[in-house]
């Protein structure tokens, strides 16, 4: 990890919810490293957002453009990037995120459907309606825990919800 981490960018992976874009902007910020957020980066790109490209194109083309906008974003230095929290699920995108450090925002299931929740699930295909939030992300975390262990780094929050200030500190002491 240290010789990796040597100007490398740092990126982060987690379940939706956790807080990648926001905790990439405070420690981008804290480190004069530039925050970049791959889903924004796939919007720009298609013109689209990410429920349209779902529904017009389907999942399989979101993964694909998913990858193509990793494998660029993955190769800059010096740079914080929050991923989708699906980009984990795909052997090749681990070429493209081991070009740097990376950390696994790991958060109770709770936490995640309070705040998806409170964003509202339309922005977000994979879930289903707004109801069972919960049941969903735990399914989904079920299928996707040995991909996020793959991390460089975990940072875990056990107990209740963290600031993202709290959650910057912590991801910049490991
Ligand atoms: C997805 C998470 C989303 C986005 C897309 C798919 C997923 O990103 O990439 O809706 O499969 O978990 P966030 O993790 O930023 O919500």
């Amino acid at each position: 990890v240290v010789d990796r981490l040597e100007g490398s960018s740092i990126i982060l992976v987690g379940m939706m919810g956790c807080g990648k874009s926001a905790v990439a902007t405070a420690v981008g910020e804290a480190m004069q490293y530039a925050p970049l957020d791959s889903d924004t980066v796939i919007e720009q790109a298609t013109g689209k957002k990410i429920p349209e490209i779902f529904a017009e194109d389907g999942e399989d083309a979101f993964r694909d453009v998913e990858s193509q906008v990793l494998e660029e974003l993955c190769s800059y230095k010096k740079c914080i990037i929050a991923t989708g929290g699906g980009a984990v699920m795909k052997k090749t995108n681990w070429g493209h995120l081991r070009n740097g450090v990376v950390v696994w925002l790991d958060f109770p299931v709770e936490v995640l459907a309070a705040r998806v929740n409170a964003d509202g699930t339309e922005g977000r295909p994979v879930l289903e309606g707004d109801s069972g939030t919960a049941q969903q992300l735990t399914n989904l975390l079920e299928e996707r825990r040995v991909m996020y262990e793959q991390a460089d780094i975990t940072v875990s929050f056990k107990d209740g919800d963290s600031d993202v200030a709290e959650v910057a500190r912590v991801v910049l002491d490991a």
